[in-house]
């Protein structure tokens, strides 16, 4: 699956937002290493910050089947629900650290692809540029 292809899927995760309150919706599609897609969107919640991120949902859905380890890229999109948005989204701080477990469990750096809702303008990280010097699983190994 291209990086085309995983964006597209995460703008049909983004359709599933609940974000009444933020109205901005995101999306995220894990590829895993036998092609298969896990999505995601963001869940939010009257007490605001209970809020879960698209990428978290995705990597947990990921991990209920059991394939935490086989993740090997990510894409994410996002937008202003009522809105034109193309700007890319980027993981938040926090997705980026529940992405680097999965990362370091199958010992990848994982291509992050970031999108708007809409457009074409496409950025992409490496998990390790979005979060240098990560703490994760190995550090707690003796
Ligand atoms: N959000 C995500 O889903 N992922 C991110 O990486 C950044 C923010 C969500 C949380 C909240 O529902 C909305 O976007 C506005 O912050």
């Amino acid at each position: 699956m291209t990086p085309d292809q995983l964006i597209a899927v995460a703008r049909a995760a983004a359709a599933h937002a609940y974000a009444p309150y933020s109205r901005f919706a995101v999306g995220a599609a894990v590829l895993l290493v036998d092609g298969g897609v896990v999505t995601g969107a963001n869940v939010e919640n009257a007490s605001y910050g209970l809020s879960l991120c698209a990428e978290t949902v995705a990597v947990a859905t990921a991990g209920a089947q059991g394939r935490l380890a086989d993740i090997v890229a990510l894409a994410v999109v996002g937008g202003p629900i009522d809105g034109a948005g193309d700007a890319p989204v980027s993981p938040c701080g926090r997705c980026r650290q529940v992405l680097n477990e999965a990362a370091q469990l199958g010992r990848r750096d994982l291509p992050v692809h970031c999108a708007g809702l809409t457009g074409d303008r496409i950025k992409t990280y490496r998990l390790s540029d979005l979060l240098p010097h990560a703490f994760g699983p190995d550090d707690l190994r003796s």
